[in-house]
């Protein structure tokens, strides 16, 4: 599939898709609290989904059987809500949710903490998130995939964490997985060029310890090899004629 350029009512559209995303993410950061299950994320995120008359993409989506993606410590992505799994002080967790809005999907994940967290969660959290910002110094027309794709990958490593490369980030629009694939981590190839009106959900994966990782026997939880903690943090992004659009940030962000 060829990468798209999303047209101005395209465009629209998906930033609609993105500000109701960011407003969930922010009533999901504000409901988490120790003793909570993570399928009462999950039922909660799902309800507020729908009150903005949007469909969760992930419900189902190869047969995923929830609507957000909860991920506690070493788990890195894709966890399965589960009524027995209860949050506590200390944990970190990952929240990846994904809305439809008119037919235009928007991809965003967070980790946060519960309660105090040790020094090096906070960190490595800090770094994850960081490492976005540092690709998308590069989400310009002029700049290659693999400049994003590099610096993220760069910036995580002079901390002595391990980049996650058995997932990758992507094009995004009227599909939640588009071409191109956005890995990061750099690749041998400069990847496609960068041009006004590409939308992709970047999504760095960073392990406190070694990038290896393994799936559960569920199928779907990704967890790190060594037990090492695993932060996640993504956006769709918009590239434009000059800075990259951030669509699924929350406007007076409490990040
Ligand atoms: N952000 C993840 C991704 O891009 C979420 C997909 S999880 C699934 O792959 F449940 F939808 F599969
Ligand atoms: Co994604």
């Amino acid at each position: 599939m060829a990468v798209t350029i999303k047209s101005p009512r395209e465009i629209e559209l998906m930033r609609k898709a993105g500000e109701i995303l960011a407003a969930t993410h922010e009533e999901l950061r504000k409901a988490l609290k120790p003793g909570m299950s993570t399928l009462d994320i999950d039922r909660l995120g799902e309800k507020i989904i729908r009150s903005y008359g949007c469909i969760p993409s992930f419900k189902n989506y190869n047969g995923y059987p929830a609507s957000i993606c909860v991920s506690v410590n070493d788990e890195v992505v894709h966890g399965i809500p589960n009524r027995h799994r209860i949050l506590k002080e200390g944990d970190i967790v990952s929240l990846d949710a994904g809305v439809i809005y008119q037919g235009y999907h928007s991809d965003a994940a967070r980790t946060w903490a519960i309660g105090e967290v040790t020094p090096e969660a906070k960190q490595l959290m800090e770094v994850t998130k960081q490492s976005f910002f540092e690709g998308i110094k590069f989400a310009k027309p002029g700049y290659h995939l693999n400049d994003i794709s590099t610096a993220i990958q760069s910036y995580a490593e002079s901390f002595g964490y391990g980049v996650v490369r058995d997932l990758v980030g992507h094009g995004i629009g009227t599909h939640l997985h588009e071409d191109p694939e956005v890995p990061n981590f750099a690749m041998k190839r400069k990847g496609i060029l960068l041009r006004p009106g590409m939308t992709l959900a970047i999504e760095p994966m960073i392990n406190a310890g070694g990038p290896e990782v393994v799936w559960m026997d569920d199928d779907w939880t990704v967890v790190t090899e060594d037990g090492s903690l695993s932060a996640h943090y993504e956006n769709t992004i918009l590239i434009t004629e000059g800075e990259p659009e951030i669509l699924t940030l929350y406007k007076g962000d409490a990040e």
